[in-house]
């Protein structure tokens, strides 16, 4: 592994688990140290216990609502204290309610569309006080922002506005060298992905899985280090000419 991020403080929300652990391990190993924050301490903890095992000193746990203005300032200044500087900021953590408009209640509207749309504006607000010149902030779509998926309402709302604001993020932050940029997976199969492969196999979660592989025509589902991968590249300097770019990792579902 090519030490892309070395002497760079990387910040991954949602990094407990799924796509965002994938992405602090892999940081990690390309020479980061990584602010691993979680709603979950318990899952924060473990993503950091992963990291230091193999590079001491390289990881923090912060546990915050991203949603919560006072606790994502108090995390995001803990770690540019910490680690004296932050580079990279990749807007992961998420939620999946199920449900057309007609199933959603207005909770569960709020609720969803505060943890990905409030979420990413509030890291991206207090790491933005951090970043000095230069750096990449990568936030996470989806492909519900870009085609219809059935009974996902909210998911696809809050994804939209997600995109909608890297590219308006890419514009104000050009100026200081801050490159933004935005990812949309197709489905992986992750603990947040459990629910929805439930429901299309009636209960049985690999029936669910296979009912949902023929629309990627890849032929599989993607896993966490797929999309990992393409957070890092969109971080690294490799994508020093990318701002405002949503790039698709979704085995072709989208191109069909
Ligand atoms: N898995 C997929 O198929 C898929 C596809 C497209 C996009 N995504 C997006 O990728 C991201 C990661 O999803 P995943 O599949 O790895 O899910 P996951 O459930 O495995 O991980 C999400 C993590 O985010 C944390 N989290 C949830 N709400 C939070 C909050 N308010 N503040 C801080 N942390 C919070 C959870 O505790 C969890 O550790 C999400 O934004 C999701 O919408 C996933």
């Amino acid at each position: 592994m090519t030490g892309r991020f070395d002497g760079k403080v990387v910040l991954v929300t949602g990094a407990g688990s799924g796509i965002g652990q994938a992405a602090a391990l892999r940081f990690a190993d390309e020479g980061a140290s990584v602010a691993v924050l979680d709603i979950r301490p318990e899952l924060a903890a473990l993503t950091t216990m992963m990291i230091e095992k193999e590079h001491e000193d390289h990881a923090l746990a912060l546990a915050a609502d991203v949603a919560d203005a006072t606790e994502v300032d108090t995390a995001v200044d803990l770690a540019a204290h910490e680690f004296g500087r932050l580079d990279v900021v990749y807007n992961n953590a998420g939620i999946m309610e199920l449900g057309s408009v007609a199933e959603t209640d207005e909770q569960r509207w709020d609720r969803v569309l505060a943890v990905h749309a409030k979420g990413t504006y509030l890291v991206s607000r207090a790491a933005g006080e951090h970043m000095g010149e230069g750096g990449s902030i990568v936030n996470q779509g989806s492909v519900a922002a870009l085609v219809g998926v059935a009974h996902l309402a909210a998911y696809s709302a809050a994804k939209g506005a997600i995109v909608a604001l890297t590219r308006a993020m890419a514009a104000d932050l050009a100026p200081r060298g801050i490159r933004v940029n935005a990812i949309c997976p197709g489905t992986c199969h992750t603990p947040m992905t459990e629910p929805l492969f439930r429901t299309r196999g009636e209960g049985d979660v690999e029936a669910g899985v296979a009912a949902t592989v023929p629309r990627y025509p890849l032929g599989r589902l993607g896993t966490a280090e797929d999309i990992a991968a393409v957070a890092c590249f969109l971080a690294s300097d490799e994508a020093s000419f990318m701002t405002g770019a949503v790039v698709t990792s979704d085995g072709g579902m989208t191109a069909v």
